[in-house]
């Protein structure tokens, strides 16, 4: 028996949860975790505290990092290696340690160490961070949220910590006991399993006595409710019994390889019992997101440019012993969005691999409309023969199964053509019927790239369905006319409740098109970014400074890009909070419109005043150790605009002065105002002309 290796810390964890299983509360919490489940990433994202990111950030090393994966050599001030997400014999794939970036000169990758690991693996930017943090043994202090997401993620952390115990007893259970070597391993092997795939893909076997597994599971302190929760122990007349007895345990791996839950099959099929059990929605286990395989297909996906999909877990196990790794199950039902979401995330290539007269078929094309929108290219294998994937490979063997896969790929748009004109026989209206649903169909196809393709299948169609190209060309731009005025329709009914921050397009032009403003609002971040951290003077640092000066000029009402507040604001917080920020903590912001903004500030430095170019090109000193007078000079240029609003508003007043003291009292104004605008441009003058 599995000796249980917990440690100590979570059994008081446990046995903290809550106590339901009343109907009302049940339902309540399901509404509140289908809504946070939903969600989940997002939630994760403010988790982690900025103090946390701040010290990850800090430790950062690029070269560390992609090290871990790619082998690196030196070459002068970068490093060099074979690139991670294209094939090729000669390295192009450099690493910049300075610049802290990478970059392939093949195939055009690049980005920093963070945008390293989500390309790489597949990472959301807080998994990334979550990765570095273990990598570099920073411990994660997650912030405070609301009590009921404190809930949710306890009970998925049990959840995972369950299913992981779950998984060892049965990996024990079916090498290590009588019952599972003579049952369970050798229907496996007899099946034409090999040990090592087995161990691979974590299969399991649960021991066919009423409760083994319960037992041992409530003898390790793990909390009742969970373990019902996690659909592996059920409760009959107050008896706590195993949900899988005498089942052959398939785990079902997230991402990153945790267990999300499980597919148990029976041994010898009869028709009393399901022949797969599997775990029933819970906090991680939430069907419609996951696709069986997907942590060992990963790599072999993003480096074949193709994902394999199949029906069935053998299928998946199978192919793979056979070499094919790119491969994926859906669990015999039709793929849902967020499967395909997935599945975008490695490729555009998506090939499904089905036995020919499966139910599963016209199931799983149900809903490839949406594959074709999101520009996925969907083809399609049909085994022959009443046989699955699995039982073919056996069948034929690897390498006659690779090239039938090859040779037999049909375009999922014309298969789907071709059996509905199979159903539609000579019914004429069924015929019509089809000519549209082809159409709408291939007015999914709509992005501006996919021109050609939309038009070869416009052409390629019009033959199978002998009517004319011109004809069934205006019918696909009808329902791609239809789609696009839904779509402002819905826009133009949400745009009144949408904040639009226009980054993106400002951050298009090159900066020689910011107005002066812009400009000098740009130039006082870069200064405070890049300077903020030294000494101004004895007393404070130039951060400091900065802050004192803008609030007591009230410079930040005069910083009106709100994407430039923005940063401007957070990096006061992250200051306040001693977490030292400097620009690079803003280039790694998950965010990419403010570490996009934040590059250009940085990168822009020449273009910020032409003035300030003559001048440093003019002299040895470099910026470093003009900083000072880069501080004064940005903030004197904000002084001077808020000067110059203020005659522009006095003028104003002036104008429609009526009282002579009125009029005297403005006008000295303007005299008091004027002047401290010429001393202003003078300092700025000296400053620049020094
Ligand atoms: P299959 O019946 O094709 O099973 O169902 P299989 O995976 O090929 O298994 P073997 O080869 O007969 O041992 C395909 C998939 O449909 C889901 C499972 O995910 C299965 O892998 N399924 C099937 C269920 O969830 N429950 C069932 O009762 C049957
Ligand atoms: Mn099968």
């Amino acid at each position: 028996m599995v000796k249980p290796n917990k440690p100590p810390i979570y059994i008081g964890y446990f046995h903290k949860s809550c106590h339901s299983g009343k109907m009302v509360r049940l339902n309540r919490r399901l509404l509140l975790l289908s809504l946070i489940v939903l969600n989940f990433t997002r939630y994760f994202t403010n988790l982690i505290s900025q103090e946390t990111i701040q010290q990850i950030l800090s430790r950062i090393d690029i070269i560390d990092i992609v090290g871990s994966f790619v082998k690196l050599k030196k070459r002068g001030a970068n490093y060099l290696g074979l690139c991670p997400f294209h094939n090729e014999k000669s390295p192009s794939f450099t690493v910049s340690p300075t610049k802290e970036i990478y970059k392939c000169f093949g195939c055009g990758k690049s980005g920093n160490s963070i945008g390293f690991l989500m390309e790489l693996e597949k990472y959301s930017y807080v998994e990334a961070l979550k990765w570095l943090a273990n990598k570099y043994n920073v411990e994660v202090e997650e912030t405070e949220v609301s009590p009921e997401v404190k809930l949710i993620h306890q009970a998925a952390d049990s959840l995972y910590i369950i299913n992981n115990f779950a998984q060892q007893f049965f990996s024990n259970a079916l090498f290590n006991t009588d019952e599972g070597t003579d049952v369970a391993l050798s229907y496996l092997k007899e099946r034409g399993f090999r040990e090592e795939i087995i161990r691979k893909f974590q299969l399991g076997y649960n021991p066919s006595a009423l409760n083994d597994f319960a037992t041992a599971a409530l003898a390790a302190q793990y909390n009742p409710e969970y373990l019902q929760k996690s659909g592996l122990v059920v409760v009959r007349e107050g008896r706590s019994m195993d949900n899988y007895r005498g089942r052959i345990i398939f785990p079902i791996h997230n991402q990153s390889g945790k267990v999300l839950g499980f597919g148990a099959r029976v041994i010898k099929t009869n028709d009393k019992s399901p022949k797969y059990i599997n775990t029933p929605e819970n906090e991680i286990y939430v069907k419609s997101k996951i696709l069986y395989g997907s942590y060992f297909a990963r790599m072999a996906i993003d480096k074949q440019d193709e994902c394999l999909l199949v029906e069935g877990y053998t299928d998946v196990v199978s192919l793979h012993q056979a070499g094919v790794e790119n491969v994926v199950a859906s669990g015999g039902t039709s793929l849902t969005p967020d499967q395909l979401r997935l599945v975008k995330k490695y490729t555009n290539n998506l090939t499904i691999i089905y036995d020919g007269d499966s139910a599963g078929v016209k199931a799983a094309l149900r809903g490839l409309d949406l594959a074709l929108e999101e520009g996925l290219n969907v083809r399609l294998v049909l085994i022959p023969d009443k046989e699955d994937p699995d039982s073919y490979v056996n069948k034929i063997g690897a390498s006659a199964f690779i090239d039938f896969i090859k040779n037999n790929k049909k375009d999922f748009v014309l298969f789907q053509l071709e059996i509905a004109l199979k159903d539609a026989g000579n019914d004429s209206t069924k015929k019509s019927l089809i000519v549209n649903q082809v159409a709408e169909t291939i007015s999914k196809i709509n992005k501006t790239e996919e021109f050609t393709r939309r038009q070869d299948y416009v052409k390629q169609v019009s033959e199978i369905l002998k009517i004319e190209e011109e004809g069934l060309n205006a019918l696909v731009n009808k329902f791609i006319r239809d789609k696009v005025t839904k779509e402002e329709i819905r826009h133009n009914r949400s745009d009144s409740f949408t904040d639009t921050t226009p980054i993106d397009t400002a951050d298009e032009l090159p900066s020689g098109l910011f107005n002066k403003d812009e400009m000098s609002e740009r130039a006082m971040l870069r200064s405070l970014l890049e300077f903020g951290l030294k000494q101004w003077d004895d007393e404070r640092s130039v951060a400091e400074y900065i802050f004192l000066e803008v609030t007591e000029n009230e410079l930040d009402k005069l910083i009106e890009n709100p994407a430039l507040l923005n940063i401007y604001e957070m990096y006061k917080t992250w200051f306040a909070e001693g977490l030292n920020p400097n620009d690079k903590s803003f280039l790694y912001h998950e965010d990419k419109a403010i570490s996009n903004l934040v590059i250009h500030i940085m990168d822009s430095n020449t273009e910020i005043s032409p003035k300030w170019k003559e001048h440093f090109e003019g002299h040895i000193a470099t910026r470093e150790e003009l900083f000072r007078e880069e501080v004064t000079s940005t903030l004197n240029y904000l002084k001077l605009r808020k000067l110059k609003r203020l005659i522009d508003d006095n003028q104003r007043e002036l104008e429609h002065a009526i009282t002579m003291a009125d009029q005297m009292l403005f006008l000295e104004t303007h005299q008091q105002l004027k002047h401290m605008e010429i001393e202003l441009t003078r300092q700025i003058g000296t400053v620049i002309l020094k």
